[in-house]
């Protein structure tokens, strides 16, 4: 089976959130098991910063936005491990740029730009020699392929056969553009109505994507249901709703070489279950010197790592340090960057507790890596998580999460009680309400069960054993191929 897969962003290369560590990894994982995987992704400004082997193509070829033409140039890249094969378009115009989709206000000119990378890429697709089985995309910036696929290239030898999947990571972000931004897609105006690509009179890239393409998945099968009605939705509930037989969920994997305190670049000394205690010390020793502290303090760290939106219940984590951060239970870290507003309200939060709570604001590899190994807890209490990474990441590194009960958290952290503990299946704690009160809550039980050695030492042990390997999940998306391919293509509605 031959698979395309199609993102905007994906690790080594670009990143901004969850979505890079999926796209960059799945593909490998996908070779593994078979399938031949050939990733497209663009060739923004910082893709060449990162001393990776990234070489430019002979292949060129112009690209139609509306009555533009800009010109696909395309790289390539080969990595180390088998992940397949890899090309980036560039078009300076396009992505020499300094961020991925502007911050903190997008680019004015987003859609074009993805509208060129989705054109491009299957422009690329169809000079490859052989054909593609799968063309599978992810998220709003890819949104329109699968309409691409269907109208505009299911004529041409290469692309015309091949079945069309969309992963939704995120409803919140739809790409939602201008209603004349229509002529820049190339596609007849008839397609601008309620039912395929016009959203409250918008052009709506994600709402096409989940009308067009042959199949749907998403993150996790809690978000699957989640996004079938309000809220979770975000006004495509229906949409959703009536694609629910082409819909599953399927949990992420993470990249188990990238995180693995046993071998991990980014901390002072590697450790595993058995010496897990000196591991994180070492860590947190570490981390006070990159903070500018004399000595580690010997409080339980609960920490915070990703982005500043609401999404991730930044508000709720403001309220709990102002709630908690008196009673000296515990030490605070945070490490994220997004709002503006929401960054100054850490930094003078920073500042009213020295030598309590940590905030550093900025995209840091290394001191992600190096805070998940010295935490003890990690907070994801977010307001949704499709999937969420981080609270995986910190099961690896022996770091207990605090979340709550919504998507993939619902999916992967069992709270911790006495029926969980001895049937052994605990691994986290878990709040319902979005309120600061039930975060405290949640958080004051971790802290309290922190302190007793030998429980904690188990469940430490025992989130360090699990397996979230990208093994099952990338089986589960090779079944959906399968699925998708002995299905006959979606059929494309004529909307009167
Ligand atoms: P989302 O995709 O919604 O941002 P996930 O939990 O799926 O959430 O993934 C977030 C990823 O981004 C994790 O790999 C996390 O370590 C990383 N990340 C987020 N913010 C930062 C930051 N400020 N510095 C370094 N890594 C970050
Ligand atoms: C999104 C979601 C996050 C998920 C990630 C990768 O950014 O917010 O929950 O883990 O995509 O799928």
């Amino acid at each position: 089976m031959r698979v395309l897969q199609i993102a905007s962003e994906a690790v080594p290369f670009a990143k901004t959130g969850g979505l890079a560590d999926v796209a960059g990894a799945l593909p490998a994982a996908l070779q593994q098991l078979g399938c031949q995987t050939t990733l497209v992704l663009p060739a923004y400004r910082s893709v060449f910063g990162k001393g990776l082997p990234i070489e430019q193509t002979d292949l060129r070829f112009p690209v139609a936005v509306g009555t533009r033409s800009l010109e696909a140039a395309v790289f390539t890249c080969r990595l180390p491990d088998d992940g397949g094969q890899i090309f980036l378009i560039g078009n300076d115009h396009c992505f020499d740029r300094d961020s991925l989709y502007g911050t903190p206000e997008d680019y004015a000119d987003n859609a074009e730009r993805f509208i060129f990378f989705s054109r491009a890429a299957l422009e690329l697709a169809a000079r490859q020699p052989e054909p593609f089985d799968i063309i599978h995309c992810h998220d709003w910036q890819t949104g329109l392929v699968p309409a691409y696929q269907k109208l505009l290239y299911n004529s041409w030898p290469t692309l015309g056969q091949a079945r069309t999947v969309l992963t939704i990571h995120n409803m919140a972000y739809q790409g939602q553009f201008w209603h004349w931004d229509m002529l820049l897609t190339g596609f007849h105006w008839k397609y601008f109505n309620w039912q395929q690509m016009e959203f409250y009179g918008q052009l709506n890239m994600l709402k096409a994507g989940i009308v067009f393409a042959d199949k749907l998945t998403t993150v996790s099968p809690t978000y699957a249901r989640e996004i079938q009605a309000a809220p979770g939705g975000n006004g495509l509930e229906g949409v959703l709703a009536g694609r629910a037989a082409d819909l599953v969920g399927i949990v992420n994997g993470i990249d188990t070489a990238a995180w693995n305190p046993r071998t991990d670049a980014h901390i002072p000394r590697h450790y595993g279950e058995d010496d897990v205690d000196d591991g994180k010390y070492t860590a947190r020793v570490a981390l006070a010197a990159r903070l500018g502290h004399a000595a580690p303090d010997t409080r339980p760290l609960v920490a915070f790592v990703g982005r500043l939106a609401e999404q991730k219940g930044v508000g709720l984590i403001l309220d709990l340090i102002n709630r908690m951060a008196g009673s000296g239970l515990a030490h605070f870290m945070i490490l994220g960057t997004g709002d503006p507003a929401v960054e100054q309200a850490l930094r003078t939060v920073a500042a009213s507790y020295p030598g309590t709570v940590d905030v550093v604001i900025g995209f840091d590899e290394t001191l992600a890596h190096l805070i998940q190994a010295a935490a003890d807890i990690l907070l994801m209490p977010s307001q949704y998580e499709p999937c969420g990474l981080a609270q995986l990441y910190a099961f690896r590194y022996g770091t207990i999460p605090v979340v709550r009960a919504t998507g993939g958290l619902v999916d992967t952290v069992i709270d911790t009680n006495d029926q969980t503990l001895a049937d052994g299946t605990a691994s986290g704690f878990v709040f319902e309400a979005f309120e600061s009160a039930a975060l405290e809550e949640a958080v004051r039980r971790a802290v309290a069960a922190r302190g007793d050695h030998d429980r904690w030492r188990e469940l430490v042990r025992r989130v360090m054993g699990q397996d979230w390997s990208w093994q099952a999940s990338a089986r589960r998306y090779r079944e959906v191929y399968e699925q998708t391919l002995a299905a006959p293509p979606v059929a494309v509605a004529d909307v009167e």
